[in-house]
């Protein structure tokens, strides 16, 4: 298996523009990660009974899709890692529990999170990743040839907690198909190198993490904590290439 990351968004659109003009992109699997809170978020409403989930760019669209839509839906998002006003909900995994999410269509816009998956559009497959489930994400990509991980970043920058994150997607898969030869690209070899570097200090590396202390700072300690757990969730959001709706996918490996 091929193996390559994309730090930060500036560097996925790049490898995505060069993959596009090869054709390339049609062909490969591609794990999201934003663990300080968009994938984790995602995960956490999946695993919690929510229908789908919508990732849009603006709150002004967001407006639109749900007017679209009507029914079921709630308006999520955050702008400065704080609640949208007139959103329903925030980017808070806290916020995203079974009596408030079951059955209902999120539609999401995050400063970075949901702008990553909108920009890797157009691959074969397009996945969320997260420490929350790391094993699920790890059985489904067993068999595919090429694989990018993208890391949303913080506008532009590098995250130290979604480096990390596909670092840790990286070392499961080496540890579960050991016959399997891995390609790891430079960027690759450093994210896995980051992850075992804090393998047994997650938290401590989410809390220390830029973004981390900045949802410190705002009050969402907890949202660290529930973001750092490791393989809590048995689901991967999966998005659906015709509606651009992300939805729980069941589990099959993907060849
Ligand atoms: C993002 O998409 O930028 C993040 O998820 C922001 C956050 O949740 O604070």
């Amino acid at each position: 298996m091929e193996i390559d990351v994309a730090l930060e968004l500036n560097a996925a659109r790049k490898a995505i523009r060069r993959m596009s003009a090869r054709k390339l992109l049609a062909e490969r699997v591609v794990v999201v990660f934003d663990v300080l809170r968009a994938t984790s978020c995602i995960v956490t409403a999946l695993a919690n009974g929510s229908r789908a989930v919508v990732p849009v760019l603006t709150p002004q669209e967001g407006k639109c899709v749900r007017q679209a839509y009507g029914g079921e839906t709630l308006l999520c998002g955050e702008r400065r890692g704080i609640r949208i006003r007139g959103f329903d909900l925030s980017n808070s995994p806290q916020e995203f529990t079974r009596e408030v999410v079951q059955g209902k269509t999120l539609i999401m816009t995050t400063t970075n999170g949901t702008r990553a998956i909108r920009y890797v559009l157009g691959a074969r497959c397009i996945l969320m990743g997260a420490f929350l489930n790391l094993s699920a994400v790890c059985r489904m990509v067993s068999g595919v040839r090429r694989l990018s991980i993208v890391c949303a970043g913080t506008e532009g920058a590098v995250s130290l907690e979604d480096v990390a994150g596909a670092g840790a997607l990286i070392k499961y898969i080496q540890t579960s198909y050991r016959s399997e030869r891995l390609i790891l690209t430079d960027a690759a070899h450093l994210a896995l190198i980051t992850f075992e570097n804090h393998e047994h200090q997650i938290v401590d590396l989410l809390r220390n993490s830029t973004h981390g202390r900045y949802l410190a700072k705002l009050g969402f300690e907890a949202d660290i904590n529930d973001c750092a757990q490791v393989d809590t969730a048995d689901v991967v959001p999966v998005v659906d290439e015709t509606t651009g709706e992300i939805r729980p996918y069941v589990l099959q490996p993907l060849s």
